[in-house]
């Protein structure tokens, strides 16, 4: 009978040949999953139990299909926060976490001043932005919006589970960020605005079949020829939602720094607009302050 580690070992080899990004890695998630362990144990048992190898071989088999790791497991973990996942959702990708972070750290700049800084989450998907501001900046008030019903429903799970919500948030609704009168009642008095919206252009469909065959349509594509309709709506949305000073900070593709920096400009309500890298070095983030 092969010891674990032989099993995890065979198993990557399958996932590696299946093409899968970082077949080690995944194995053994997928083990520990089996095992109910959070992490793979770092002494490796000699024995597992009788009914390891059928569930090991199915999702197993289920990842070398290039289901993502995500749908199997049931959740990721984005920052601070693990986030219960399904295939009805946008899996949160580590690039977003340096988004959330610039979100985090001015709402923890207006906390330590002794404010509460209203944030929100514009597309908010699973909740990755809007959970983890909650759980970084206790004194926050958080408000997500997304236009799928399934990703509001997931956001107010995830950013539930992150801790006791305050008198006035989380605030999680169905919207769409084209409505003119989205979340109207908070014009002007927002502090940050952060949002990871559908940018893909129509023509770009993802190679990868995680993204292309799972993630859904709806927060892949941003609509029009460039992709950027849904992220100018956001920069609109966040322009009136904004009290003066306050930031935004939106993802968008590598490729469109100058389209995000554009889009602001033409909106006449920001200034400081500037394109920020992800931890890789690559241009993936509008950052500008409302005048
Ligand atoms: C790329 S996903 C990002 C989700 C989440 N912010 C994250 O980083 O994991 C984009 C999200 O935008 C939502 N979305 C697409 N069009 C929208 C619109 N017009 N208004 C509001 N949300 C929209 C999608 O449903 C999806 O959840």
């Amino acid at each position: 009978m092969a010891r674990l580690g032989e099993r995890v070992r065979e198993a990557a080899r399958t996932l590696a040949a299946a093409g899968v990004p970082s077949p080690d890695h995944d194995a053994r998630e997928l083990a520990a999953h089996v095992l109910g362990e959070p992490r793979y144990p770092v002494l490796e048992p000699d024995d597992v139990p009788a009914s390891f190898d059928d569930d090991y071989a199915l999702v197993v088999s289920r990842r070398a299909a290039r289901e993502p790791l995500q749908h199997i497991l049931g959740y990721t973990v984005f920052r601070h926060v693990r986030l219960t996942i399904d295939p009805t959702v946008f899996v949160p990708r580590p690039e977003t976490e340096v988004v959330a972070e610039v979100a985090i750290d001015e709402a923890a700049r207006l906390a330590d001043e002794g404010g509460t800084p209203l944030v929100v989450d514009l597309c908010c998907g699973s909740g990755a932005i809007a959970a983890s501001v909650h759980a970084e900046v206790r004194r926050a008030i958080v408000v997500a919006v997304d236009a799928s019903p399934d990703a509001a429903r997931m956001t107010r799970a995830n950013v539930g589970r992150v801790g006791p919500a305050g008198d006035l948030g989380p605030r999680v609704e169905t919207g769409d960020v084209t409505d003119a009168a989205l979340l109207e009642d908070l014009n002007g008095s927002v502090d940050v605005v952060a949002s990871n919206p559908p940018y893909i252009p129509p023509g770009a469909v993802p190679r990868d079949p995680e993204v292309r065959d799972y993630d859904p349509a709806l927060a892949l594509y941003g609509g029009g020829e460039d992709g950027l309709d849904v992220p100018r709506a956001v920069i609109a949305t966040a322009a009136r939602l904004l009290r003066p000073g306050g930031l935004l900070v939106m993802e968008h593709a590598e490729v469109q720094g100058a389209q995000a920096r554009d889009a602001a400009l033409a909106a006449g309500d920001f200034h400081h607009i500037e394109t920020r890298q992800d931890l890789t070095g690559r241009d993936r983030m509008l950052v500008a302050r409302r005048r």
